[in-house]
């Protein structure tokens, strides 16, 4: 079950389920997956491994790669294949240590859930373990990562972020929160450049009425994670949410969902941390997860429900778990 560090309640859910597919041009479906590490380091050669890669390649050898599971992601993609989000959002942590070689594996299994039409991927820490050159490795999945092509101001690849996707009455939003850090540090900064744009993207897609949603890695609310895991410039990014709004915040990292809240000028936005969609964690409640989001309008107002989907063992399939009505603020 979620975390739940809202006022909201879960919705009841009666007979058959409402599905997360799109009802029409006045609804949208978003399917949000994170923290999949599902890249394999089996043919890793010891010498691409220095000081905190090594680090890395001991944590998985003794423990992730127990934890996040090829059976879960094969089963992940036949459930997203049943539901038929209108979109995927993937929020980073794909690879273990942002290995060339992981970039191709995961570059290969991107189309499996959809054109990059369909899918907005940003990166995590872990595609920045190494550091100088992973920019360079990430242009192997520009596709994914890209803006439509009227929002792109240049095709340099440091220049990917923040990207705007319009999708119908939605902007999806990515932001670049990965950045190199040192050994024992999974800390994320977005920087004084990618903030500055993405304040005048808030208000210009704000003042066209989109519904926008915003792609983050490290959770950008104090306190959902240690500080050697935070993000730096999370009270930069709230200050900018206070002043220009967002109607939903997407992050990951923490392996654990969680729900918490941002102040805009019309209330509070939902922020959701997606747990791993990998992972098969003891006790079943951590096993992997991803949600749905379904946007109707009503009237003048717009509607925004959770549906969370877990992975149970039993059946070796992801079922849904729970849904959670969250707030839109009104501007
Ligand atoms: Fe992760
Ligand atoms: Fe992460």
């Amino acid at each position: 079950m979620v975390d739940v560090k809202t006022e909201n309640e879960p919705v009841e859910t009666e007979g058959k389920h409402r599905s997360a597919q799109s009802r029409g041009p006045d609804s949208f479906s978003l399917a949000h997956l994170s923290d999949l590490h599902l890249t394999s380091l089996n043919d890793v050669k010891i010498p691409q491994l220095l000081n905190k890669r090594m680090l890395g390649y001991c944590s998985w050898w003794h423990k992730r790669r127990h934890i996040h599971r090829r059976e879960i992601i094969e089963s992940l993609v036949d459930d997203l294949r049943n539901t038929r989000p209108d979109h995927i959002a993937v929020t980073g942590d794909l690879t273990h240590l942002g290995l060339p070689m992981e970039y191709a594996e995961v570059g290969q299994w991107l189309p499996s859930l959809g054109s990059p039409d369909q899918v907005t991927v940003i990166p995590g820490n872990h595609e920045a373990y190494w550091g100088k050159d992973w920019l360079d490795s990430c242009a192997m999945w520009a596709p994914y990562l890209e803006s439509d092509s009227t929002q792109r101001e240049t095709s340099k690849t440091a220049d990917f972020f923040p990207s705007v996707r319009i999708r119908g009455q939605v902007a999806i939003i990515g932001l670049c929160s990965a950045t190199p850090s040192l050994p024992l540090l999974a800390i994320g900064s977005l920087g004084q450049e990618q903030l500055s744009k993405l304040e005048a993207i808030l208000q210009e897609t704000g003042n066209k009425g989109l519904l926008r949603i915003i792609l983050i890695h490290h959770p950008p609310v104090p306190g959902l994670v240690n500080w050697r895991k935070r993000l730096t410039d999370s009270r930069a990014f709230a200050d900018i949410l206070a002043r220009h709004g967002a109607e939903l915040v997407l992050h990951g990292h923490a392996h654990n969902p969680t729900l918490s809240k941002l102040q805009t000028p019309g209330g509070y936005v939902s922020v959701v941390g997606g747990a791993s969609a990998s992972q098969l964690s003891q006790p079943s409640s951590h096993h992997a997860s991803y949600n749905t989001y379904r946007l109707s309008r009503i009237g003048a107002d717009w509607d925004l429900t959770m549906f969370v989907r877990r992975y149970s063992e039993k059946s070796g399939s992801f079922v849904e778990e729970q849904q959670v009505a969250l707030n839109i603020p009104h501007f």
